[in-house]
């Protein structure tokens, strides 16, 4: 297949002719049932018409990805909620009123008419309305219903760039929207509605403590952090191996003095085994590394750049062939629980304490 690619860069919510010409096209691909790569503030999104059974098919097959686990129906108006969900709990309005539009998906009880192949067969659908001005024409165009995963193959970081969607997707799908660099750089929160109190399943940029300052009280699955709970995760897709980098990954924690020590010795070591060795740093502690590939996400003390790097650098160590990785280790307050949460499941929990108390 040819996989169109177009530009589509906007002032704001205003764009171009030629931009409105190619949103249209975009929107007719959709509605015929075609797929189309976009840009959201979170991560790209590959979108088919979420009411197009056979569009949902075509999104699984292009990602490589298992048909059991459901896709997020992504909308462009606060009142199509209640399209896609049965039934709409206050709770869901006051959270669409506070933080959409935006990198928030909500987990509802499903209406009759949404497909089984968007659900993946549970009575619930995730429904989300994104902010980048690119998202929401293009979902208002497409008919106002578009399932969308991350634009990525399935076990791949999510893309935060058009450049890793086309490596990605480049004559698999019908189009591809190049919309910049997303600003968040991780994919959004979900939080579940159904169960009480309220559950986050997937960590993101609208945190735990935003959450609960509008709904009270919000608890956490314990698999985001946690290795060993013995639970399966209740979003079905964080129970693969998602993020994870071909090299293997440990994260060590401690005070800044003893990790960079634990990864230099370290990486000596698997270098001298044959191994090439990438160090995720910070800007802090970036030259005190020894190893072939040492990249930083950012300042230590801004934890959004640090959101909005991972995923880059970990393609880059694939694409860089780097055999073994070792990170840093975050905060898991705020943000830096999306992160952590990402990080951990890139290293599949192998994570190493040299002390409790680690240096911020
Ligand atoms: O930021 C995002 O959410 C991006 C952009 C494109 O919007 N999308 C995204 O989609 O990350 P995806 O498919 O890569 O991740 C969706 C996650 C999966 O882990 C899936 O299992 C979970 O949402 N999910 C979808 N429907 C669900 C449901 N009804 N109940 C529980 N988890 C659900
Ligand atoms: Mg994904």
């Amino acid at each position: 297949m040819n996989t169109k690619i177009v530009t589509i860069q906007g002032q704001g919510d205003a764009f171009s002719d030629e931009e409105e010409r190619a949103l249209q096209e975009a929107g007719e691909i959709l509605r015929g049932g075609g797929l189309v790569a976009f840009p959201t503030e979170t991560v790209y999104g590959l979108g088919g018409d979420a009411f197009n059974p056979a569009s949902a098919r075509k999104i699984y097959a292009a990602k490589g990805r298992p048909s059991d686990n459901p896709l997020i129906v992504h909308i462009a108006r606060l009142e199509d909620m209640d399209r896609v969900a049965g039934q709409v709990p206050e709770a869901a309005r006051q959270l669409g009123r506070a933080f959409w539009p935006g990198p928030l998906t909500m987990v509802l009880p499903r209406a009759r008419n949404v497909p089984v192949e968007i659900t993946g067969g549970l009575e619930t659908v995730a429904v989300r309305m994104p902010s980048h001005p690119v998202a929401r024409s293009l979902i208002a165009c497409g008919g106002g219903y578009i399932a969308a995963p991350s634009a990525n193959l399935s076990g791949r970081p999510s893309p935060t760039s058009a450049r890793y969607v086309i490596e990605d997707m480049d004559g698999r799908i019908d189009m591809i929207i190049d919309g910049g660099d997303g600003e968040i750089g991780l994919e959004s929160t979900i939080v579940d509605l159904t169960v009480d109190p309220p559950q986050i399943l997937r960590p993101g940029f609208i945190t735990q403590e935003m959450l609960a300052e509008v709904l009270g009280r919000v608890s956490l699955d314990r698999t985001v952090l946690d290795a060993d709970s013995g639970q399966a995760p209740r979003a079905p897709g964080m129970k693969y191996r998602h993020y994870a980098p071909r090299g293997e990954m440990t994260i060590v924690s401690g005070q800044t003095a003893e990790v960079t020590a634990y990864v230099n010795a370290h990486a000596a070591q698997d270098c001298a085994q044959g191994h090439k060795v990438g160090v995720i740093g910070t800007d802090e502690t970036l030259p005190e590394y020894r190893a072939d590939l040492v990249c930083s996400l950012g300042s230590r003390r801004d934890e959004e750049s640090i959101a909005r790097h991972l995923y880059g650098i970990l393609r880059r160590f694939d694409d860089e062939q780097v055999t073994r990785i070792y990170s840093e280790c975050f905060d898991t307050m705020g943000l830096g629980q999306a992160i952590m949460n990402r990080l951990l499941k890139a290293a599949g929990h192998r994570l190493v304490v040299l002390s409790g108390n680690r240096e911020r």
